[in-house]
């Protein structure tokens, strides 16, 4: 059976959103945690947090690292495997100028030999965290390019090269970020080229998005990795594995719990503002432009927790009985 695995989103995937929805829907067989920078503040700051084992229990969980540098990954990796993790993702795909610039995630597909050099010293290299830690499992999820499609040749290439456990696709390059369609016959080429298990990224909206995708690609592919379509649709891995459609009351429910959730962890103006980024997505499901974008100006326009409520409390009349509409 084709695996089903939540995107790591920066400020949107973290350990309270992925326990609330494990709580509420589930379906979700690997959560990956938003990038990780493994500096050697990686256990004091807000990052710990996301790998505290007690913030994930019963899930299973990847904590993904974002460098391009082997050493601090292998000191990072060591410290997360220490606490049990059995798999750690690398980003090959953060597109944000800030960090492509600095030749990491998207910016690695630009420098072959910076990348070679990085895998080299994760696998193989004296201070691998390998040789401590042999079990675990090293996993990429890359783009298919920076620029130009025809960088992606060499990089399954140096791929082919190191064991991975898995290697996720996002068929977009760096400057497409994430607009227009997936390039699809990129994946067609990776799934041509790359050796392993492969895992599909990238505009899966809906549980017939999956049906079409893995009718095409269900003996090439282990696992979809859904990230925007799981923001608006949390329950679209229930929906997936047993044809139950989210109901608007289940969705609701799931949004108050994730607001309160989010209160007891960073404080209600906290809460307030990751649930705004949320409801940005969830907007989404409201069809007409003009509605959705009245309801969205109300719900960022509220300051205090009475606002919200009172904003979503009008939303929910708005959203459709059950997600996504036509279904
Ligand atoms: C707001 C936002 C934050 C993201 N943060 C991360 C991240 O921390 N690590 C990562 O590998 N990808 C990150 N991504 C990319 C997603 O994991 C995913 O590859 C992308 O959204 C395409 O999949 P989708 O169409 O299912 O959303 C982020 C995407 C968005 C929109």
């Amino acid at each position: 059976m084709i695996k089903l695995y939540l995107a790591p989103m920066e400020e949107l995937t973290g350990y309270v959103f992925r326990n609330t929805l494990a709580k509420h829907f589930g379906c979700v067989d690997k959560y990956f945690t938003p990038f990780i920078s493994p500096d050697n503040r990686i256990m004091k700051t807000r990052s710990s947090r996301e790998i505290t084992p007690s913030n994930n229990e019963g899930l299973t969980v990847v904590p993904q690292l974002l460098t391009n540098d082997f050493e601090l990954f292998n000191e990072g990796a060591g410290l997360i495997a220490d606490f049990g993790y059995k798999e750690i993702n690398i980003n090959f795909g953060c597109p944000s100028n800030t960090v492509a610039a600095k030749y990491k995630g998207s910016g690695i597909l630009r420098s072959p030999e910076l990348m070679e050099r990085l895998l080299d010293g994760i696998f193989n290299g004296p201070g691998s965290v390998l040789n401590d830690h042999s079990d675990l499992h090293i996993s990429v999820k890359t783009r298919v390019g920076f620029n130009d499609t025809s960088d992606f040749e060499k990089v399954t290439e140096i791929l082919n090269r190191f064991p991975f456990s898995e290697i996720i696709v996002h068929p977009r390059l760096k400057k497409d970020l994430y607009n227009g369609s997936a390039r699809m016959e990129m994946f067609d080429m990776a799934c041509d080229r790359l050796k392993g298990n492969i895992v599909y990224n990238g505009d899966i909206y809906t549980a017939e998005d999956f049906i079409n995708l893995t009718e095409k690609y269900g003996g090439k592919i282990t696992a979809v990795m859904i990230g925007r379509g799981a923001v608006i649709n949390p329950g679209i891995f229930r929906q997936i594995r047993t044809g139950k459609v989210t109901a608007k009351a289940e969705l609701y429910d799931f949004l108050t719990d994730l607001f309160e959730s989010y209160r007891n962890d960073c404080g209600a103006g906290n809460a307030l503002a990751k649930m705004k980024e949320v409801w940005s997505y969830t907007t989404c499901l409201i069809e007409d432009e003009k509605t959705r974008r009245q309801v969205f100006k109300e719900i960022i326009k509220a300051k205090h927790e009475s606002e919200y409520k009172d904003a979503i409390l009008s939303a929910k009349d708005k959203l459709p009985m059950h997600i996504p509409p036509e279904m």
